[in-house]
């Protein structure tokens, strides 16, 4: 068999043109069906955007993506921040870097979304820009989870109503600033999608429970940004079957639990639904259909939905995949899973990956190492 990294040609360039089509999502649209997947860089030392990280976005956008979602940004809780030199998404500087980010892309024809994150139980005490603040979860311990030493706390009503308002206040400050919409981080084990997992959440008050009692912390969060924003501004929730705690978990066994937790959200005013596996192809509940996780998304809800995991490259992970053929994008396309698909990995590596990818240069695109990481080119 021929590898699907030496099998790149025309048959890819007929897929991404498909993908060159505008999307069509209802009240709004985007000039591709190519978004940029959020990943975070660790270039701000400041919590700032300084202007590489504007040009770094920029030139993705210029190759032909629509819709830039930046790597994931802190909202102004104490207990957000986990890893240092991520940006911030508050304050008066650090906006100020981000209303420079927003004109670059838009400048250069795309849209873009800021992703908006609290990091959860992985939080420790020492880590962050500051220090000695304990890491919050939904229920005390959850660190058993992230091989942590120290005990996480569980959440107090005050704390879970100001970490609702961050969120509301971060999403109107990037409405305020001309984003096109927000993305808020749901996926991958952090502090939403622990309140979502029962490992994790095991509240006997009403944030926990059931799947959709457990969504609430979740609702509340959309709640709170839909008054602050209005009913029309692109609203993106990005989930996960999978942490990054244990990469087998799911959160749901069957389309009926998926839609258990998907259900309370859209009724909430989720607009787009960001259904985040590493491999999109694969069918996520394979004794019913061969859907994958992002058709079962769209199927069970009716939302524009982004699909991602593992595009233009061989294998998936963080230290190196080489460019691989956009053969498994057939199906899907054909029938209808998504909307938009999200490319991580293979953008960080070449911006111009979409561009390549229309002309069938997929083999040409520079490989994935673990080594680009250090820069922002
Ligand atoms: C370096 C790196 C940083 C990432 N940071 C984030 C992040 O900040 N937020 C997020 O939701 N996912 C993050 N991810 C996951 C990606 O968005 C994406 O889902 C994953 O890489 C799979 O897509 P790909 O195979 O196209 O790379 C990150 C991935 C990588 C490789």
């Amino acid at each position: 068999m021929v590898p699907r990294s030496m099998q790149t040609g025309s048959a890819d360039a007929a897929l991404a043109e498909a993908l060159f089509e505008p999307a069509d999502l209802g009240d709004w649209s985007l000039p591709t069906r190519i978004a940029m997947a959020p990943m975070s860089r660790y270039k701000c030392p400041d919590g700032v955007p300084h202007p590489a990280v504007a040009e770094y976005y920029r030139r993705r956008a210029e190759g032909g993506v629509g819709l830039i979602i930046t790597e994931a940004t802190y909202i102004d809780h104490p207990t957000a921040p986990s890893y240092e030199h991520v940006p911030n998404f508050f304050g008066e500087t650090a906006l100020a870097g981000w209303a420079y980010v927003r004109k670059a892309v838009q400048g250069a024809g795309a849209s873009i979304f800021p992703q908006l994150w609290h990091t959860g139980s992985f939080r420790q005490s020492w880590m962050g820009p500051v220090k000695g603040i304990s890491g919050v979860g939904p229920s005390a311990n959850t660190n058993a989870f992230t091989n942590h030493a120290e005990p996480t706390k569980a959440m107090s009503d005050r704390e879970i109503a100001e970490i609702v308002d961050a969120y509301a206040r971060a999403a109107a400050d990037a409405q305020r600033l001309g984003f096109d919409g927000v993305e808020i981080h749901g996926a991958h084990g952090y502090l939403i999608d622990e309140f979502f997992w029962e490992r994790t959440n095991r509240r006997t008050d009403r944030f926990g429970g059931n799947r959709r009692e457990r969504t609430r912390f979740a609702v509340e969060i959309v709640r709170e940004i839909r008054n602050r924003v209005g009913s029309d501004f692109p609203l993106s929730f990005r989930f996960s079957q999978w942490k990054q705690q244990d990469y087998k978990v799911r959160l749901a066994e069957t389309p009926t639990q998926l839609a258990d937790i998907l259900e309370p959200l859209v009724e909430a005013g989720v607009s787009i639904l960001h259904a985040s596996t590493r491999r999109f192809w694969e069918p996520e509940f394979p004794d019913e259909a061969d859907l994958t996780l992002a058709g079962w998304t769209k199927k069970l809800t009716g939302l524009p939905v982004i699909m991602v995991g593992g595009a233009g490259l061989d294998r998936p992970g963080l230290k190196e995949a080489m460019p691989a053929s956009l053969d498994v994008l057939a199906r899907p396309l054909e029938r209808g899973d998504f909307d938009v698909l999200a490319v991580g990995r293979a953008l960080l590596a070449d911006p111009e990956w979409a561009l390549k990818a229309r002309q069938g240069r997929i083999s040409e695109c520079r490989p994935y190492t673990k080594e680009l990481l250090k820069r922002l080119d």
